[in-house]
């Protein structure tokens, strides 16, 4: 096969795991025989450093010309006291506006390793392998907050029936490829969004024989994720809902440095970033975990490509090098074979050739 990826390093960490991931991607294209086309493009405070933009029209161009887009991070310090539209941050939402990438998609799975990094019980954690399909374009973040005056202020829910059922549809889809069980997840006791939602849920499942459907309200569902996580398959859920619950699910995996994500549409196309951010605090010491990135494209070729044998032998390779004691600094549980971005990088290549 033959694809193009525009590959956004951003700031921090971000250029030292991309780095990482498109080493990893060259590597899959020469054992399989792809031909892996790429864009680099810059966004966030480097974009603004360079440009005034964090989102410059070059790079707009360069991921509408591409296949899927790969992403490390954005922020930091720097640009921290910017006007609103020169923040890095300025420069994710728009992305994902203007790709109109609905479906946030986060697994979270305990890698056996790393068990002892999760401030849960291992007997809690182990085993645990759910995806969170969050709702990324609508709701409370898009509404039109409206400040009153200086005692009240206001922001509107909104959810239309469309928005609603394209998500649901791809968590549909997500749970009948996996073991086949769907959690929507709403506060339908006291939001009419939430009605809404679940009414469509009920709607949709006649399409899905296959797919075990259950509504849980949401702080139900907050207690659930880290007391009995491994009931979970497929969570879907709304915007605010979603960010908040993704966050409390990480925690399951111990670190940041090992959680992908994508953000994606309909048609396959979308954008792979690992969950962490900039990590100002690392950056350019050659420390960073590069497992996030590395398994965001992974993501990238199963989810956009159709590109499962690849995928799976990536993340095969990651928890090899971790199942062999090699890890980063990050992961406290990892033995004491702590090694740097790089030498983990090249250890995971050296799977990938060996398998
Ligand atoms: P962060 O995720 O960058 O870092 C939190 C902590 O985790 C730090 O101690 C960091 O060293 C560690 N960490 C994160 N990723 C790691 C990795 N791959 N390997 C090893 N350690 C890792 O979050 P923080 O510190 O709150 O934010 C830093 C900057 O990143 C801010 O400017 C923030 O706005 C931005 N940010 C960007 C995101 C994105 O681009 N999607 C997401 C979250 C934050
Ligand atoms: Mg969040």
């Amino acid at each position: 096969m033959e694809k193009t990826i525009a590959v956004l390093p951003g700031d921090g960490i971000g250029p030292e795991v991309t780095e990482a991931a498109v080493k990893v991607l060259r590597s899959i294209a020469m054992r399989y025989g792809h031909t892996f086309h790429w864009k680099f493009a810059d966004i966030g405070g480097a974009a603004v450093d360079k440009t005034g933009s964090p989102l410059p029209k070059e790079t707009v161009e360069a991921c509408e010309a591409s296949d899927a887009i790969l992403l490390g991070a954005v922020g930091g310090p720097k640009w921290d006291n910017n006007p609103a539209q020169q923040r890095p941050e300025k420069g994710l939402l728009s992305i994902r506006k203007h790709f109109d990438l609905f479906a946030n998609v986060r697994p979270v799975k305990a890698v056996p390793a790393l068990l002892g990094s999760s401030p849960l019980k291992e007997e809690i954690a182990r085993d645990v392998d759910m995806v969170i399909v969050r709702e990324l374009t609508g709701g409370l973040y898009f509404g039109e907050p409206k400040r009153h005056n200086e005692s009240s202020a206001v922001d509107t829910l909104v959810y239309t029936r469309a928005e609603i059922e394209r998500i649901v549809d791809q968590a549909f889809e997500m749970a009948r490829s996996r073991r086949g069980k769907l959690t929507s997840v709403d506060k339908a006791n006291v939001l009419e969004s939430s009605k809404l939602w679940r009414k469509v849920v009920e709607e949709r499942k006649a399409g899905y024989p296959d797919v075990e459907v259950e509504h849980m309200l949401v702080d139900a569902a907050a207690m659930k994720l880290i007391t009995n996580p491994k009931a979970f398959d497929v969570l879907v859920t709304e915007n605010m809902f979603g960010d908040i619950l993704s966050d409390e699910g990480s925690v399951i995996t111990g670190s940041l440095g090992m959680l992908p994500s994508a953000s994606i549409r309909a048609d396959g196309f979308g954008l792979y970033e690992p969950v962490h951010g900039s990590a100002p605090d690392i950056a350019g010491q050659n420390k960073a975990n590069p497992s996030a990135a590395i398994l965001s494209a992974a993501m990238m070729l199963r989810q956009s490509f159709g590109m499962d044998s690849e995928a799976s032998t990536i993340e095969d390779a990651v928890m090899s090098v971790l199942e062999d004691g090699y890890c980063t600094g990050d992961l406290s549980a990892c033995g004491n074979k702590v090694i740097s971005t790089e030498r983990f990088v090249e250890k995971v290549i050296e799977e990938l050739e060996r398998e």
